[in-house]
């Protein structure tokens, strides 16, 4: 018998959202800093109780000033890929959020270089082709994203795209255009969340705007029906997060999860876990959730590796693998 879920690619991953309680309170010791709790089964605790993104937001920010050094970043970079090996992951297109870091006063050089020698090094080390993606902070405004783009371009060769994440109703994408023109013409991939809290003018936005060659949740698309037909006809791909979206309240329960709705609606839908270490797992727990049949998961994990940034040959040879796990 073969893996209760498929091989798959991950491409919606915050890896500041991978920080497990026992390792945020590693680092707090290492740097002498206050935590709420030492427990780490207090602080996961507080993570049951989220009743939006904001509430989720405002815990993990704060989490995140354990996160000092470039030995920092290369441990919880190297903890993700530990848990990637175990759960059937092969590729990673993982966000990192450097305004965080460099509002805490760590230099966006540690951040980088921490984060991409483990990814980097990851086929060698854990069988998993890893790579990063630049993630603006959308409540921090278009101005401070152009800032941090000119400030990562030095260390270009390290990520592959660009993406926009944190608070998203009052930040639509339209705000974002001519950053995003500036990362498309230095070759970078274009990605952004839309459609989680905001509505799917959101999702037109990041389409039209931003010219995004995937859309990071999307589930508020369903509410358009011309969306929905025209994100099927672009066989757009929808990075969707299904366990997130019930700890953030954006679905009241995974059986009510849209997602089965989009598979049938023809979506180039794909599964991932979002920030797993605050949302009761892995990805292979979100496929788990979902309770849907292999052949069904098997097409989840198809989408997932045609949704990569990667040469056709790559995506071909992980499919492969999913045939022969069905
Ligand atoms: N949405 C927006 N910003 C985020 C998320 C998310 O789900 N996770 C981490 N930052
Ligand atoms: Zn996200």
């Amino acid at each position: 018998m073969t893996a209760p879920t498929p091989p798959t690619a991950e491409l919606h991953l915050h890896i500041e959202g991978t920080i497990e309680a026992e390792l945020l309170v590693r680092l707090a010791d290492r740097h002498g800093l206050p935590l709420p709790s030492r427990d780490p089964a207090v602080l996961r605790e507080r993570y049951e109780h989220f009743t939006d993104l904001q509430s989720f937001l405002d815990v993990h920010y704060a989490n995140l000033a354990v996160l000092r050094t470039e030995e920092d970043f290369h441990e919880l970079a190297t903890g993700y890929l530990d848990h990637a090996r175990r759960t059937g992951i092969r590729r990673a297109e993982v966000f990192f959020d450097p305004q965080t870091h460099v509002n805490h006063g760590v230099p966006i050089e540690a951040v980088i270089r921490g984060l991409s020698s483990a990814f980097e090094a990851a086929e060698e080390t854990h069988g998993v082709s890893a790579a990063m993606i630049l993630c603006f902070l959308r409540d921090l405004g278009p101005e401070a994203a152009e800032e941090l783009l000119r400030a990562a371009l030095p260390f270009r060769e390290h990520f592959i795209g660009v993406g926009l994440d944190s608070t998203e109703v009052g930040y639509p994408p339209s705000l974002f255009t001519e950053v995003y023109a500036m990362a498309a013409a230095e070759g970078l991939h274009r990605v952004a969340h839309a459609g989680e809290e905001g509505g799917p003018d959101y999702v037109v936005e990041a389409l039209d705007l931003l010219h995004v060659e995937r859309v990071d949740h999307g589930i508020r698309a369903l509410e358009d029906p011309a969306l929905v037909a025209r994100l099927r006809e672009e066989r757009i791909p929808l990075t969707v997060c299904p366990l997130s979206n019930v700890f953030l309240r954006a679905v009241d329960a995974i059986a009510d999860h849209p997602l089965p709705l989009m598979l049938d609606e023809g979506l180039v839908v794909t599964v991932n876990s979002d920030d797993p270490a605050y949302f009761g797992g892995y990805v292979d727990a979100n496929y788990t959730a979902l309770g849907l049949d292999r052949d069904r998961l098997a097409l989840l994990a198809r989408n997932s590796f045609d949704a990569c940034f990667v040469p056709e040959a790559d995506r071909a040879r992980w499919r492969a693998e999913v045939d022969a796990w069905v």
